[in-house]
């Protein structure tokens, strides 16, 4: 049984709504064909020890991660396991590309973030939406917000947003940017920077924003993208989804 718990995946024209939470620190949901998962862990050792992470292959890649590392990744993967599981009814759980991106089973986009003690993961049929890009992000302070300004926005967002910059902003900004690139990086090529992007409005729970570089013919300066911005279990929470007939 399921209880409403946040915005992020509203309404997918807008990218989404409706979250909801099982008992455990477990949470799930289903709206607009998008099916997550999410997981907290409580200690490093999740990999090891929890069935709901049984089974979770540990590509070569991390053949030499540390437990925090590999519990994060396994966390991650088990939600999408089960995130696949509850919209196709079967189990399947991507693997790692050399860009480190997942590689989603056939039909199947997707997108995991994980962070301090939380994972995420969400998916959806890939006839319903191009790409999709979550992220959980944790609230930054002051001085670490004044820091990461000057990667993560461009001179004119940091006009635009005046000099007293607000660290809620900065993080919301940070994570949806984050957010665009999983969802992006796919179809247009490695997208390098912030820089990329950049913020066309930003209101109550969504943000607008525009590809400042033409990545192709398609993916072109013009196209702006909504990001979705919430809270979830003291993170924040970004959602980008991208929709077939976007032109
Ligand atoms: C890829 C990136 C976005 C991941 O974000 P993060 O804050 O480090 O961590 P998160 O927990 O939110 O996300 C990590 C997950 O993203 C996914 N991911 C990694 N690379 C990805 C990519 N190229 N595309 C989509 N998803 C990717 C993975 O599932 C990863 O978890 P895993 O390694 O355990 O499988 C980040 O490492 C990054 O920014 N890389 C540089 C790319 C860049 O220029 N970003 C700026 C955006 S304009």
């Amino acid at each position: 049984m399921y209880e409403s718990a946040m915005t992020l995946f509203a309404d997918p024209a807008d990218c989404g709504r409706a979250i909801v939470e099982a008992a455990s620190g477990l949470r799930s949901g289903r709206a607009h064909d998008l099916s997550w998962v999410s997981i907290r862990f409580v200690d490093d050792d999740l990999y090891r020890s929890s069935p709901f992470c049984a089974g979770i292959p540990i590509p070569q890649a991390l053949a030499r991660a540390g437990s925090r590392r590999l519990t994060e990744f396994v966390a991650g993967r088990a939600c999408a396991r089960e995130a696949v599981r509850r919209l196709t009814a079967k189990a399947m759980t991507p693997g790692m590309g050399s860009d480190r991106a997942p590689v989603w089973p056939e039909g199947i986009v997707g997108s995991i973030s994980h962070c301090g003690d939380r994972a995420i993961a969400v998916v959806g049929a890939a006839d319903r939406y191009l790409g999709l890009g979550i992220d959980l992000e944790r609230h930054l302070s002051i001085s670490e917000a004044d820091e990461i300004a000057p990667l993560v926005l461009t001179d004119a967002e940091r006009q635009r947003l005046g000099t007293r910059l607000d660290e809620k902003v900065v993080s919301l900004v940070f994570s949806a940017k984050e957010s665009l690139f999983k969802a992006l990086s796919r179809l247009t090529g490695p997208i390098p920077f912030f820089a990329a992007f950049e913020l066309v409005t930003l209101g109550k729970g969504t943000a607008r924003f525009r590809l400042r570089q033409a990545q192709s013919p398609r993916w072109h300066s013009n196209r702006v993208f909504p990001v979705r911005l919430d809270e979830f279990d003291g993170l924040f929470a970004t959602f980008a989804a991208i929709n077939p007939d976007f032109t």
